[in-house]
């Protein structure tokens, strides 16, 4: 063949293995290695959160390895040990409950390791013991919850049932805290039983039955706020067990706006839910990948937003968005 041809059907030889090669991408972050301590799998966030982190640490060829606590501080702070023991580059850290944290993260410091907290909050003390923290603003979230109800409510008064988070964690305190001091601005609003339902969808339903025993069959009850919506989806199916209608004589509003509430909201049994995105481990790569390559000190906290989804934002068209993610 003369050497012109020849030449020719090597470039397209090339071309072709070329566009059926696996993408590589590119070799900056390829040899980080990131341990997660993951609290668990109570509620469609959460594991739309471990589906979300694993993708986005492909995207960036780090090598994620996540270790599920089962719910358990224990089990976090064996997991962050063994991580240290196996010398990451860095651990990321989604603290079950906000104190306790001081001896282990100590022990990452003094390996040199850093530490990124990731959608919850430690206790203030712990500051220097970490290098950030990708979360929301929890309190404002309760604001936003509570602030809505207000509206919706008008002047009626309202006695509300409170579905709170796990016992001690960042979010469950500030949460409520955000909602308490939106309402207090309206005298016509009370939260009349509050009680952790352990952001479960089990013990949501479990507790908000117990709320319908207490207050008379339900008929007193003028609204649900859920610290999550998982709980929110087992307090609606309680609810419609009793024979109350939820979203109609009874109004909820909850946080994180997964698929199954899109879902309750365009049936018409459920009026309000906060967006949290899961996308935590993306903005927390790139800091840790900006402050490995470049010396990049990262804010002390990266803010993720809040946004309030009701049925007039296209409930459809977000559950449609949300349902491959992982929830
Ligand atoms: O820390 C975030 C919270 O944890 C989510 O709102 C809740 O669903 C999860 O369990």
């Amino acid at each position: 063949m003369p050497l012109k041809k020849n030449l020719a059907w090597k470039k397209i030889l090339i071309g072709v293995a070329l566009a059926s090669a696996p993408f590589v991408p590119p070799a900056t972050a390829a040899q980080i290695t990131v341990g997660f301590s993951q609290i668990g799998s109570e509620s469609g966030w959460r594991a739309a959160e471990t589906t979300v982190s694993k993708s986005e640490a492909t995207k960036r060829s780090v090598n994620l390895k996540i270790a599920d606590a089962q719910q358990k501080q224990e089990n976090q702070i064996k997991a962050i040990r063994s991580f240290v023991a196996q010398g990451v580059d860095a651990i990321f850290l989604a603290p079950v409950v906000s104190s306790g944290w001081e001896a282990v993260l100590k022990e990452a410091k003094q390996a040199k390791i850093p530490v990124i907290l990731l959608d919850r909050d430690i206790d203030p003390s712990g500051k220097d013991l970490y290098l950030t923290a990708v979360t929301s603003d929890s309190v404002h979230e309760g604001e936003v919850a509570g602030d809505w109800l207000a509206k919706a409510v008008g002047d009626k008064a309202c006695n509300i049932v409170e579905l709170q988070g796990t016992v001690g964690a960042s979010v469950a305190t500030n949460r409520k805290k955000g909602f308490d001091t939106a309402i207090a601005k309206h005298a016509n609003l009370k939260v009349v039983r509050s009680q952790t339902g352990d952001f479960t969808r089990a013990k949501g339903k479990e507790v908000m039955e117990s709320f319908i025993k207490a207050e008379g069959g339900g008929k007193s009850i003028c609204a649900v706020y859920a610290h999550n919506d998982d709980m929110m989806v087992g307090a609606i199916q309680a609810m419609k067990e009793a024979g109350l209608k939820p979203g109609k004589d009874i109004l909820t509003v909850s946080i994180d706006a997964v698929p199954d509430i899109f879902k309750a909201i365009v049936a018409g049994e459920a009026n309000a839910t906060v967006e949290l995105t899961p996308n935590m481990a993306g903005p927390a790569l790139d800091a840790l990948i900006a402050y490995k390559d470049k010396g990049t000190e990262p804010p002390k906290w990266i803010q993720t937003e809040s946004k309030l989804y009701t049925a007039t934002d296209d409930p459809q068209k977000a559950y449609d968005s949300k349902k491959g993610l992982g929830y």
